[in-house]
């Protein structure tokens, strides 16, 4: 194969062919496509048809897999916007549910629309009795990342009349259904494995608050949401609403692109969320950091996490999409600093170590040539652990928040006229064909 060439105008390009290649094309035209930011694309879905060749990209890194207007990220400038605003202004200025409502609708609400989407979104805060019985086929000891992968799964055994996905009305129900009741199940997943009794939603409480509520209270005593800490967790959820085509809103895209229904394509988004490449890397970072133990450990585990015949990773640091500060890590560093002075957790042991860490990896030449710096996880995990959320807990978290961003990236697919079924191919390096002979087993 030849080289590319744009056209003068980059309106398409030229790819040239060796004369006899699989196809019989010399030259091939692929249209140049434009977005409003961010680099054009090369379309080649006719490529395959007029060349018989398909592309390579394990991972996606140079493949956009479909048209959104959601979320815009600049990773070489740590740059996030939400329907063209930015991130550290959101977090700053919003709330979580009125970013939801942007996500989802394309821009901010006006008061009366505010009004109404809140009151959708708490009037759906309950769970229906019955799944309630559901957590206890669970073990006490379960991952709530299992349970939530299950318990969310299973909202579409119970929620019949929003799973038809070509009617716009059930669509919005389900999306609101699963909005208001993430913080429901997040929260019995976790009084589950304590042993609690489950706590039921309080309608006169913001998004934060009542999960906060429902985390917390007990049936035996008052507990009153400590409004500072309930700010924190308002902006951890906005952090962490969208980010644009990541692993698992990719994963809801793929799932949905089946016309499988909104409740099992938010299942197979939370399980693709799990991964410690993904959203468990929160609580692998305190996991890690409880490994190091002290910071005259640190020289070793950076050695490690160098060491190409070693698969440890240091947790919470280097992104796929930035290669620069990730500018919602830049707004949770402060969160995070506000949050501890407030609840008297500034010397708190893996904090310091924390501290050491990213002072020692910031200033050594593997992470600052391959530009590995701290991402969001690794920041929002002592929020939450001095917000007395259990690490396994974390993850959790980050779902209750990324469930907004997949609902608006399963709406706009399913709203996409172009929409067909998320299919890759493959670089097949399997046997050749061959043929079956029965297998001579001596001695049977
Ligand atoms: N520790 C040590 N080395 C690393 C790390 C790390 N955390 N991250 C990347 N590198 C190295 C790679 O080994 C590679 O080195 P090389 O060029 O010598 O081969 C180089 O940096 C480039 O990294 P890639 O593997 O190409 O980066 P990729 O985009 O595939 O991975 C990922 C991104 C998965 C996030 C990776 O950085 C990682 O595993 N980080 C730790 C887990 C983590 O914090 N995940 C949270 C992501 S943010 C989120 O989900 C909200």
């Amino acid at each position: 194969m030849g080289p590319a060439i744009l056209d003068d105008n980059h309106e398409s390009a030229h790819l040239e062919f060796t004369p006899g290649t699989p196809g019989g094309v010399e030259t091939v035209d692929l249209p140049i496509l434009h977005g409003t930011m961010g680099p054009a694309v090369l379309d080649i879905r006719k490529l395959y048809t007029e060349t018989d060749y398909f592309t390579y990209d394990p991972g996606y890194t140079a493949t956009a897999s479909c048209e959104s207007k959601i979320t815009f990220i600049d990773g070489e400038k740590g740059i996030l916007l939400h329907r063209g605003y930015p991130i550290d202004e959101l977090a700053e200025k919003s709330t979580f549910l009125k970013v939801a409502y942007l996500l989802m609708e394309g821009d901010l609400p006006t008061s009366e629309e505010y009004i109404t989407f809140e009151k959708n979104i708490t009037h759906h805060t309950m769970v229906h009795e019955q799944l309630r019985n559901f957590y206890s086929g669970f073990r006490r000891d379960a991952h709530p990342m299992a349970i939530m992968v299950g318990v969310v799964g299973a909202l579409s055994a119970f929620y019949h009349d929003s799973l038809d996905i070509r009617d716009p009305q059930q669509r919005i129900i389900a999306s609101h259904r699963l909005i208001a009741k993430m913080p429901t199940i997040a929260a019995m997943a976790y009084k589950y494995s304590v042993g609690q009794p489950f706590v039921y939603p309080k309608n006169e409480l913001g998004y934060a608050e009542n999960f906060l509520h429902m985390m917390f209270s007990t049936p035996t005593g008052s507990y009153t949401v400590n409004p500072v800490v309930a700010k924190a967790l308002d902006k951890i959820l906005i952090l962490h609403a969208d980010h644009e085509q990541n692993a698992s809103t990719s994963t809801v895209r793929l799932v949905g692109s089946s016309g499988a229904n909104p409740f099992a394509c938010i299942a197979a988004g939370i399980a693709c969320l799990w991964g410690p490449a993904h959203g468990g890397a929160n609580e692998a970072v305190l996991n890690m950091l409880k490994e190091i133990g002290h910071k005259d450990r640190i020289p070793e585990f950076l050695e490690k996490a160098k060491n190409k015949d070693d698969p440890f990773r240091l947790m919470g640091f280097g992104h796929r999409v930035y290669k620069n500060f990730d500018p919602r890590a830049r707004v949770l560093w402060k969160t995070s600093q506000e949050i501890l002075d407030e609840l008297g957790f500034d010397n708190d042991p893996l904090l310091q170590l924390a501290k050491e860490l990213e002072r020692i990896a910031l200033e050594d030449p593997y992470f600052v040539e391959r530009k590995l710096y701290p991402n969001v996880d690794f920041y929002s995990g002592f929020i939450l652990k001095a917000i007395g959320v259990p690490t396994t807990m974390f993850t959790v978290l980050f779902a209750v928040a990324r469930t907004v961003g997949w609902i608006a990236h399963w709406m706009e697919m399913i709203e996409d006229p172009a929409q067909k079924i998320g299919r890759p191919r493959q670089l097949y390096t399997g046997h050749t064909l061959r043929h079956y002979e029965p297998q001579t087993h001596h001695g049977i």
